[in-house]
């Protein structure tokens, strides 16, 4: 399988509860390179702009909010089909469907405070890196 990228957020509520270390260490345990991070406070434009694609969606006002009340981790993380296997650490969107192993369903609190966002696709995860890395700050 080829080495892939994809765009990582751990939000507000695991920055709040202080998971983002349990959280890097389930990522690396499964295999993925933590090869660019830092974290920052999202302004409600940018939240808004990342979320684009969900503003016609009925939780789109209390999705942005939700990721401008506290600081956000962005990172990059890199490996072996990287994309998908973030997609399974973090487990299914709602927590309630989430298998056992994975983040969401350990840490998150709700639909919405789900702890971790993940690329969904090769096209979404290099616009959402470019969105917030410039090719410098990735270091393999
Ligand atoms: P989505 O892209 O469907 O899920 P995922 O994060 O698993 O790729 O939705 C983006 C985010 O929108 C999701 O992580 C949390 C929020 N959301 C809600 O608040 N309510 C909902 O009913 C859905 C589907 C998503």
């Amino acid at each position: 399988m080829a080495i892939e990228r994809t765009l990582s957020i751990l939000k507000p509520d695991a920055t709040r509860r202080n998971l983002t270390g349990k959280i890097n260490a389930l990522f690396e345990e499964a295999g993925l390179r933590i090869v660019a991070q830092k974290r920052i406070k999202l302004s409600d434009a940018q939240a808004g702009a990342f979320y684009e694609v969900h503003k016609a969606r009925p939780f789109y006002g209390s999705l942005v909010s939700s990721m401008t009340g506290a600081p956000v981790v962005v990172q990059v993380l890199e490996g072996e089909g990287a994309i998908l296997k973030h997609r399974d650490v973090m487990g299914a969107t709602d927590p309630k469907k989430a298998e056992p192993h994975t983040v969401r369903a350990q840490f998150a609190e709700s639909i919405e405070a789900n702890s971790v966002h993940g690329s969904d696709s090769a096209e979404n995860a290099a616009t959402e890196i470019a969105f917030f890395f410039a090719g410098t700050e990735i270091l393999p």
